[in-house]
């Protein structure tokens, strides 16, 4: 959201985690602190971040499927689509420096050409500290009740002429077409909001099987093995702040679907989704029935379905095990970064300077970041799992040296794990950046009995040989299902009005600010206050700290023009607007396309809309704008920021 005409621009904070990370130290902990830029000179420059704008999109549909039939091949039929694709693209950009693209709605029924400009000097204006930023961290992620100031603030340079350009000093800043006003007016009960963004992924339109699938094996799968890992990761930082420090990022991450899939399990299950399913597919088979030429074309599909999803699961679920579990170590994923080194040998020494020190980059980062110990024990638990849920057939040749410690210990996994995490080379920072130091065409025989990179390899060639064939071949089959069955779903309910599944492309939703009811007897409101930091705060809970100057705030009670008209300090609300992953900073607009929030988290309720909303219980989380410029004005007194955007009372 571009909020000035000096293109400043607004985002979530955990949008901006990884750079504002990027730019702090133990000297300058911005992340920790907070950063605010006094003038345009002091904000902080990024390599390789980027703003794209919507110029223009327009329905190609004709044009790219003019050439498809019905009786081509799926590989066919993608040459097709991606050749005229790639035209439509070509034409549309060749005298301007906008990019296009073309993208696939309804599963491959409809086709858009959508042409973005694309900016690429952006630089960090403002970030809140951690404490205000991340309040709740983990632990209220998916929730309501939420009281996290999930902001940040960015701005948009150009080069002089306003087109987008790489940094530069003589830059200036972008004057947008348009910018949103910014309201102070505040949120009631069931006023309209309307959210727009770029939501990646939602599957409303799936099969019975498929939604069960999901439910009975693809989330317990995940969520067992995900759960198991963030056992050990929340000890290990408990147990040390060091390891906070080090682990914090890694485990937001880890936890973030986690916990998602957890809040989508129960959804479906209250909504009896695959039942439900059951059901539309009853009515559907009977509409199909009812016509021999209808039978025809969709007679099969359901059938098809389910045995696709039959053949699927084994292989789904051991690609899940593969990735969630196989690669669930650091060790392993070091080793994948280290790819190259097995290359060398006596005729090619000269690759031996760049590798090295692609290597050593790498290794900076992983060491700095590094507990050997936590690792090991996630690493015995990774491969306990996968030794135990996955069949033989996917195991890796390696486990071989696993199985000698079944006779020998009563805690073999940990064993084995003890037993690599001695004899590698990557799990002791010492060991590797002296074989760095080393490194010549006889490294090879170091790297060939290193147990992590042994794993990596034998992992990597189980999921080439037996995974990723067999799976690709069942999901080449659904793509095209998925396909004809979208199809068939718009000519079944001919008239209602259907809305695409999310796919990374600009979505406008629509809703009302609204309660909800999350269990029995229990009624949340539709907003917090800054009273509900100060109940949450506890010292002693890292996700619950107070920040000092925010606690100051708070007792003067000094909200200015920012307090709602009931005397509160109103920190986040909910409304009704079906959001996604993706839909992080996209923009909350009133009834007058004034700013009113920024949208930040779902309900955990409610996380079940990306396969089925429910208008009782589905909300979307957004902090309300009128605490954000409380934070930027009061609290870090940058208020030469509030004076460049347009605030409307
Ligand atoms: N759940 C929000 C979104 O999916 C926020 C994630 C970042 N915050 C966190 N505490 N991990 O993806
Ligand atoms: N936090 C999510 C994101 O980063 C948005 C929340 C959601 O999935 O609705 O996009």
């Amino acid at each position: 959201s571009v909020i000035s005409d000096k293109g400043l621009i607004i985002t979530n904070y955990h949008c901006g985690h990884g750079i504002i990370q990027g730019h702090s130290s133990m000297e300058n902990d911005i992340l920790t602190d907070g950063f605010w830029a006094k003038s345009n000179e002091e904000e902080l420059v990024n390599e390789n971040l980027t703003a794209i704008f919507l110029i223009e999109m327009t329905d190609v549909t004709d044009k790219i499927l003019s050439e498809i039939t019905e009786d081509m091949t799926e590989k066919e039929r993608t040459r097709i689509i991606s050749e005229k694709s790639k035209k439509l693209e070509e034409e549309a950009t060749k005298d301007n420096h906008y990019k296009a693209e073309v993208r696939a709605f309804f599963q491959g029924n409809q086709y858009f050409l959508i042409i973005n400009e694309v900016f690429e000097d952006i630089r960090m204006v403002g970030v809140p500290p951690y404490s205000i930023g991340r309040f709740g961290g983990d632990t209220d992620n998916w929730m309501w009740p939420r009281h996290t100031g999930d902001f940040a603030l960015f701005r948009i340079y150009t080069d002089p002429d306003g087109t987008p350009a790489v940094y530069s000093e003589e830059n200036i800043p972008y004057k947008a077409k348009k910018h949103l006003p910014v309201s102070l007016s505040g949120t009631e009960k069931g006023d309209f909001t309307m959210v727009f963004g770029y939501p990646g992924t939602t599957m409303q339109y799936l099969p019975s099987f498929a939604v069960k699938q999901i439910l009975e094996e693809t989330y317990p799968n995940r969520t067992l093995i995900r759960g198991k890992k963030l056992d050990i990761l929340n000890n290990a930082m408990d147990s040390d702040p060091e390891i906070r420090l080090q682990y914090s990022a890694k485990t937001a991450r880890v936890s973030n679907a986690w916990k998602k899939w957890l809040g989508e399990i129960r959804g479906l299950n209250r909504l009896d989704a695959v039942n439900v399913k059951k059901q539309y597919e009853k009515e559907f088979t009977q509409w199909v029935n009812e016509n021999s030429e209808i039978q025809q074309k969709y007679g099969n599909i359901l059938k098809e379905y389910k045995d696709t999803y039959d053949k699927i699961s084994p292989y789904s679920m051991a690609f899940d095990y593969f990735r969630e579990a196989g690669l669930g170590s650091e060790a392993i994923m070091f080793a994948s970064q280290l790819r190259g080194l097995e290359n060398i040998s006596k005729d090619n020494m000269e690759i031996i300077p760049k590798l090295k020190k692609d290597a050593k980059n790498h290794a900076d980062n992983f060491y700095k970041d590094y507990h050997p110990p936590t690792d090991k024990k996630i690493f015995a638990e990774m491969i306990k799992l996968y030794y135990e849920n996955i069949p033989v057939e996917f195991h890796p040749e390696y486990f071989k040296n696993l199985e000698k410690y079944f006779r020998k210990s009563e805690k073999p996994f940990k064993h084995f794990a003890e037993y690599c995490f001695n004899k590698s080379i990557l799990t002791d920072e010492d060991k590797f950046y002296d074989f760095l130091e080393n490194l010549n065409h006889r490294s090879i025989r170091i790297i060939e009995k290193d147990p992590f990179f042994i794993l990596r390899q034998d992992f990597a060639s189980i999921y080439r040989e037996k995974i990723y064939l067999e799976l690709n071949k069942y999901h080449t089959k659904s793509d095209s299902l998925h396909r004809v069955y979208m199809k068939a779903q718009l000519e079944f309910e001919e008239g209602k009005i259907f809305y695409p599944d999310a796919n990374f492309t600009l979505r406008v939703s629509y809703g009302k600010i609204d309660t909800y009811y999350p269990a029995d007897a229990v009624k949340y409101k539709y907003y917090t206050s800054l009273s509900g930091i100060m109940e949450k705060e506890n010292p002693d809970i890292y996700d619950y700290k107070v920040n000092d100057r925010l606690k100051e705030l708070y007792y003067e009670k000094d909200f200015g023009i920012y307090s709602a008209s009931d005397g509160t300090m109103r920190v986040c609300f909910i409304a009704s607007n079906h959001t996604t992953g993706g839909n992080s900073g996209s923009p909350v607009l009133n009834a007058n396309g004034e700013l009113i929030g920024v949208n930040f988290d779902r309900n955990w309720e409610g996380t079940m809309s990306d396969i089925m909303y429910d208008l009782d219980m589905c909300r979307n989380i957004s902090i309300d704008i009128r605490y954000v410029l409380f934070i930027i004005d009061k609290f870090a007194g940058a208020s030469h920021l509030i004076e460049e955007m347009e605030i409307r009372m």
